[in-house]
Formats: structure tokens, C-alpha cells, sequence
């Protein structure tokens, strides 16, 4: 479970270790990670928590094969890692474009390959991808988003035909706003740019959904627990949207 010791990556983490998986979660700040580990100690799994940022080129195969050391087994790998930051065409630099794809591209893709060679071992495993509701359709001032994630998407559906007959499947999982530290950063954002308070921003992405609210991490990670059970082995190749029907797109 990478990027884990906040949102949505936390979430996931307690949500599987309460169904009894032992967990390995990572991030950069070392105090939130701590917060995270105490509070998965408390559901009796085995804890592996690592300080560690995931743009570094060797670090997302260094968080898998810290877990197989650490457990001897991977079986689901939760790939997800930190937003890119917002903006537009005319504020963003050549090198955030770069800084997107090797972030939330290339470091969810090296999390993958990592993982694959102990999962064709068992012939047994779950990939589930965090994605974003930019795989679906672009959203205001997240263009890198929408850049990186793309390729995340088919990089994810090729790579699950090309395994789907070893037992293992691939999914992302595509939140609209679920209410996190980073919907938040976002929400003042707009708040900055428009000079209303922080509450009126939020208020006003409650009201974008046609669920008229954002939603609760735990919204997500019950499907993230469904996906990597035995439950959803036949599912494989999809990318499902978890944001209350912001998505406009029929299918
Ligand atoms: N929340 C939503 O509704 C939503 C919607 C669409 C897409 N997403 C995407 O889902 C992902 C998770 O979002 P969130 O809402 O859970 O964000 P969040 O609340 O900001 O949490 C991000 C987590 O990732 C860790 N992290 C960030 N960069 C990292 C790095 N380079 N290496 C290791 N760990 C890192 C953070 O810890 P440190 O900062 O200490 O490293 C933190 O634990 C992001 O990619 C976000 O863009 C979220």
C-alpha cells in the first residue's frame, strides 16, 4: 500500500488490515507515517512502515522488495502515489510535465513490474491502481493529471491482458473528491484565487457532484477490499470510477 500514511493510501492500508492482511505502507514524512503504523498495530497484523519518496528513480522497486523481505509474499500491491500540483498550460514548466509522468506515471509502473515477478510465482495476485477521474475525462487545472494518468490507464489494461490467464488481475480505482488533505489543498486553491473562504470552496465541490456531497475515504477503500479479494477474481482490465457520478461519461 504505497503513499499510505495519509487519505486515500491510509484508508486502503486500515481497511485491508482489518481484514486481517499485513500491511507494508510507505511516504516521505516520517511523523505521519508513525501515526499510520500505531494505528495499523492496533488490528494485529504485521506492519512494515517505510520512509520513502517514490519519485526517487530505485525507490518504488525498493518498497516492493522491502515487503517480499519483510513478509516473504506480495500479494496485492495498492499503487498510489502523491497528486501532481495543479495549474495550467500557461503556469506549468517544461520540467513538471516530466516531474508528472516520472511521479504519477512511471513510479506506479515501476511499483508493477516489481510486484509481477512474485505474483506470476504464486500464480496469484491483485493490482489495483489509484487512479484519478482524470483517466476519464480531463478536470480544470489538473492537465498533468490527465497527462500521466492516461498513460497510467493503458499501461494498466494492456498489462492486464498480457496476465489475466496467470491469475492475477489488474484495476484502477478512479476517485472524483473524496474529502483528503489533497481535495483540501485544491479547495484553497480556489479560495486563494477568488479571495472567498476556505468553507465556500468546499461547499461549492460538494455541490459539483450529483451526489451533491464529496466523498469519505473509506468510500473507496471498500472497493479496494472487493477488488483484491477472491471475490473480484474475474474482474480484471477495469477502471471504476468511486465519485458520487461526477463523471460524464456514459460508460
Ligand atoms: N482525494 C481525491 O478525491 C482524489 C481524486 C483524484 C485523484 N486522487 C489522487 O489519489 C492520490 C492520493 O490522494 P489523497 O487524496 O489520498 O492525497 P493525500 O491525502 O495528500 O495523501 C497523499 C499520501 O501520499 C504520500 N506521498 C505523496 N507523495 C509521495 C511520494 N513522492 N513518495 C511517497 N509517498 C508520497 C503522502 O505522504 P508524504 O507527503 O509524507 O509523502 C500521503 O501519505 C493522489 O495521486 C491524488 O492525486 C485523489
Amino acid at each position: 500500500m504505497s503513499a499510505s500514511s495519509k487519505g486515500l493510501g491510509r484508508a486502503v492500508a486500515l481497511e485491508l488490515a482489518r481484514e486481517g492482511v499485513d500491511v507494508a505502507i510507505c511516504a516521505r514524512s516520517e511523523a505521519a507515517l508513525r501515526d499510520t503504523e500505531s494505528a495499523l498495530r492496533e488490528t494485529d497484523v504485521r506492519v512494515l512502515a517505510m520512509p520513502i519518496d517514490l519519485t526517487e528513480a530505485g525507490a518504488p522497486a525498493a518498497f516492493v522488495e522491502a515487503t517480499v523481505a519483510e513478509f516473504g509474499r506480495l500479494d496485492i500491491l495498492f499503487a498510489n502515489v502523491g497528486g501532481p500540483p495543479a495549474g495550467t498550460v500557461d503556469t506549468f514548466e517544461l520540467a513538471d510535465y516530466e516531474e508528472a509522468v516520472n511521479s504519477n506515471l512511471m513510479a506506479q509502473v515501476k511499483m508493477c513490474l516489481a510486484a509481477l515477478p512474485h505474483m506470476r510465482a504464486a500464480r496469484w495476485g491483485r493490482i489495483i491502481i489509484l487512479g484519478s477521474l482524470t483517466m476519464k475525462q480531463p478536470v480544470e487545472g489538473l492537465m498533468l493529471s490527465t497527462m500521466a494518468r492516461s498513460g497510467v490507464a493503458g499501461f494498466a489494461k494492456s498489462l492486464s491482458d498480457e496476465i489475466a490467464a496467470e491469475g492475477i488481475t489488474v484495476n484502477c480505482v478512479c476517485p472524483g473528491r473524496i474529502l483528503t488533505d489533497r481535495i483540501r489543498t485544491l479547495a484553497q486553491m480556489r479560495s486563494d484565487r477568488t479571495g472567498e473562504p476556505l468553507e465556500v470552496s468546499l461547499k461549492l465541490f460538494d455541490a459539483d457532484m450529483p451526489a451533491k456531497r464529496m466523498g469519505q475515504p473509506e468510500e473507496l477503500s471498500a472497493l479496494v477490499a472487493f477488488l483484491a479479494s477472491e471475490r473480484a477474481s474475474y474482474i480484471t482490465g477495469a477502471a471504476i470510477q468511486v465519485d458520487g457520478g461526477w463523471t460524464r461519461s456514459i460508460t
